[in-house]
């Protein structure tokens, strides 16, 4: 996985990223590493593994990042293709699933509605059982088999769609 997400990376750089609306999947993911890295040379990006990055006299980021946890530049390039190969506006990258789906449930607020499938990880949908009562949040299981449900499902103004 660790290598499947570096020869992703590889392809997303900002300056020398692929138009994804030009080329297909089957001909942007062998193109991995296909760019020179402006400031080593390398015809692959670096992995950043720092998790602090320096500052200058006026504490300002020298580099604009700061802290891994927030920002880092290896993550930067998965999330900028994982949001370019969906065509969207941007993308989060998290070390497991349910760091995921609990930062998505962070956004939801007390007395505001979540709906999701009723067949999805278990994991996910125990949690977000407990979760959901311990916060007043309302939740609403919808059979994803059906097309109309999900829509059905929705609370205008107030729901947060998960798929997981
Ligand atoms: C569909 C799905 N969502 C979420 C998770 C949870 O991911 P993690 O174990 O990385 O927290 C899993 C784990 O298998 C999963 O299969």
């Amino acid at each position: 996985v660790g290598t499947i997400l570096f020869l992703l990376s590889s392809i997303c750089n900002k300056q020398g990223g692929f138009d994804v609306k030009r080329y297909s999947l089957n001909t942007i993911l062998p193109q991995a590493g296909h760019f020179v890295d402006g400031v080593t040379g390398a015809i692959t990006p670096p992995i950043h593994p720092s998790t602090t990055f320096a500052r200058g006299n006026d504490y300002e980021p020298i580099g604009g990042y700061i802290y891994s946890r927030y920002q880092n530049p290896t993550y930067d390039q998965v999330e900028y293709l994982a949001a370019e190969l969906d065509n969207g506006a941007e993308s989060r990258l998290f070390s497991s699933g349910m760091a995921a789906i609990t930062a998505v449930f962070e956004t939801v607020n007390m007395g505001q509605h979540i709906v999701a499938p009723t067949i999805m990880y278990h994991g996910a949908q125990d949690w977000l059982r407990r979760i959901a009562k311990k916060r007043n949040i309302g939740l609403t299981l919808f059979d994803a088999t059906d097309p109309k449900a999900m829509r059905k499902a929705i609370k205008p103004g107030k729901t947060a769609i998960l798929v997981d």
